[in-house]
């Protein structure tokens, strides 16, 4: 027996308010749709054409409406904040928690029952799942799925991965500008999300194995016909989780995290899951630390041969079983009772899975690395831990030493980075900093540093670097990120002096500036360091600077920690 319906209590009553409320939303729908029994189900929905990745989603809600209808519920569209990466500027991520509280309050102010979410690129789903928890009510999320492999003279190309090979190759004269430009157009071959296992990729997959996608859904190609099929099924079971009141509080817990930190490091996941999969457990209350990814994750297997650790792409992933394959050889490592919005736990749903092309998904008796999650380093460099992605770095470079070159701003970077004097070797670490969620601000994605051209001229192709920022899931390298405390927030980042010794040990996850403390305690930042930090006067750069927490923490605003819940508010009339 359902009880009585949230918007009912916009819908219910003979009075003055009931009427105004269904008079204006009636326009054609039929009188039970007030009746209270009727769930309203938004369809949060982050499609734009300056997101092009999720400019699809607009088709994919149609076929979620479907099914909502098909089930007795009423789909109500509500487009949502979009960010889309590759345009936004300074970062994307300067706006995830705005997304995030903007949709939060939306869906609370509104008269609805439960949401669909509909993301894909890369902080879209992040920011629908903190509002989803935040606000408390039944939520489904429909990942809007990569798209299909794009090909230039004969050779697949990865978006995001092969930008950054093919931009190096320019620079260090092995590819012409000209033919550089024309891989251009067949770069992105269809609507969908990068086909990589970037950001948009890996929160897709993360947020099935935290139980809020009906299992085998994620990663399915955007132009593939199950997706909208699947849209389908996911619009009628939103009435379902309405009417068995199966909320986000409810569903998620430490172990559905622990499944999330699993598959992060099974697929080769990005690194900036750190900090969503964090913020998110910042709303509904979980206690999740860096300390986790480490302990459940460092130890897993990489399974998934994918771009930019490996070589296929996410069409390849989806042929050859997709996400549930992959956590088939993990099970023992999953939580076996976290829930999905099936209502049935996670690893039940892996019975049927089967590896199809063992070239991509490998078994777990052949992984292409063991250990492959993500390391959390620690150190006076980073005395609230940094991260590095062992399976995207190079190998001779885990354990090192070397002097540091450093810039204060990316622009200070790029000024001086092709200097022909510039005093860099091989063994130098390139550290960059001012690109934390305060000093840039919003944490881009700027730690893979591009290389000096002298040094990629004589056929270096990876270097040690060092940053307080993030760096694009589709990147790769020997790269120290989310350094935490930022430069900006006082972290010792913002003591390093150009020719200081920097130690990294991956394997004693220690990350060390070879500076007496004594003389590093005598040290204070140079005003040049300084004056690159972000300092917005008005709007919402502004509360973001004054309230964002650090990257070991999820980078979410600290007076959005926690949940509402789906609370009515008074009348508005
Ligand atoms: Fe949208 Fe990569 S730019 S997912
Ligand atoms: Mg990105």
């Amino acid at each position: 027996m359902t009880p009585r319906l949230r918007s009912a209590q916009w819908y219910g009553g003979d009075d003055r308010d009931g009427y105004i409320h269904r008079a204006w939303m009636r326009r054609g729908l039929p009188s039970d749709a007030f009746s209270g029994r009727r769930p309203h189900i938004a369809i949060a929905n982050t499609a734009s054409d300056l997101t092009p990745c999720n400019a699809h989603l607009k088709e994919v809600a149609s076929s979620v409406r479907d099914g909502v209808h098909e089930a007795g519920g009423i789909p109500l569209d509500l487009p949502v904040v979009s960010l889309g990466e590759t345009l936004l500027r300074p970062t994307a991520m300067l706006w995830r928690n705005m997304a995030a509280m903007a949709t939060e309050e939306m869906l609370r102010g509104n008269p609805v029952d439960g949401v669909v979410l509909l993301g894909g690129c890369d902080k879209t789903i992040p920011s629908l799942l903190m509002a989803a928890a935040s606000v408390d009510l039944p939520a489904v999320v429909v990942p809007g799925g990569p798209m299909l492999t794009g090909t230039f003279r004969g050779k697949a190309l990865g978006c995001g991965t092969d930008v950054w090979r093919l931009s190096e190759e320019v620079r260090g004269g092995t590819l012409s500008r000209e033919d550089f430009i024309r891989s251009e157009s067949a770069m992105i071959r269809s609507k969908g999300h990068c086909n990589t296992m970037g950001t948009a990729s890996t929160m897709g997959l993360l947020a099935e194995a935290l139980g809020t996608v009906v299992p085998g859904v994620a990663g399915t190609p955007a132009p593939d016909s199950r997706l909208l099929e699947s849209a389908h099924a996911t619009g009628k079971l939103a009435v379902d989780l309405v009417h068995e009141e199966r909320t986000p509080s409810t569903l998620l817990t430490r172990g559905s995290f622990r499944n999330a930190i699993v598959a992060l490091a099974a697929i080769g996941g990005s690194t900036n899951a750190v900090v969503h999969l964090l913020a998110i457990a910042g709303r509904l209350g979980i206690e999740l630390t860096l300390d986790d990814f480490d302990r459940i994750g460092s130890r897993v297997p990489l399974l998934v041969d994918l771009q930019p650790a490996g070589r296929f792409l996410m069409d390849d992933l989806h042929r050859a079983g997709g996400l549930l394959a992959v956590l088939r050889e993990v099970r023992d490592l999953l939580d076996p009772g976290a829930l999905t919005v099936t209502g049935r736990p996670l690893v039940e749903h892996l019975d049927d899975a089967r590896i199809w092309d063992p070239e991509v998904i490998r078994d777990r008796t052949a992984p292409l690395r063991d250990a492959a999650g993500i390391a959390v380093l620690r150190g006076n460099l980073a005395p609230d831990g940094a991260l590095i992605k062992p399976a995207a770095a190079s190998p001779h470079l885990l354990r090192h030493r070397g002097r540091a070159v450093v810039f204060d701003s990316i622009e200070d970077f790029h000024a001086r980075i092709d200097a022909p004097d510039l005093d860099v070797d091989a063994d130098s670490v390139l550290v960059l900093r001012g690109c934390g969620p305060k000093g840039y601000p919003g944490m881009p994605e700027v730690s893979n540093m591009p290389l000096p051209k002298k040094l990629l001229a004589s056929g270096v192709r990876d270097m040690v670097r060092v940053c307080d920022g993030r760096m694009s899931g589709t990147a790769y390298g020997t790269v120290v990120l989310h350094v935490a405390p930022e430069a900006a927030a006082g972290g010792p980042l913002a003591l390093v002096r150009t020719g200081d010794v920097i130690e990294l040990d991956v394997a004693a996850r220690s990350l060390r500036l070879d500076v007496p403390d004594a003389e590093l305690a005598a040290r204070i930042p140079d005003s040049a360091t300084t004056e690159g930090y972000a300092s917005p006067t008005r709007g919402w750069e502004r509360l973001y600077v004054d309230h964002v927490t650090q990257a070991d923490t999820g980078a979410d605003l600290d007076f959005l920690l926690g949940a509402t819940g789906p609370v009515v508010g008074r009348e508005s009339h």
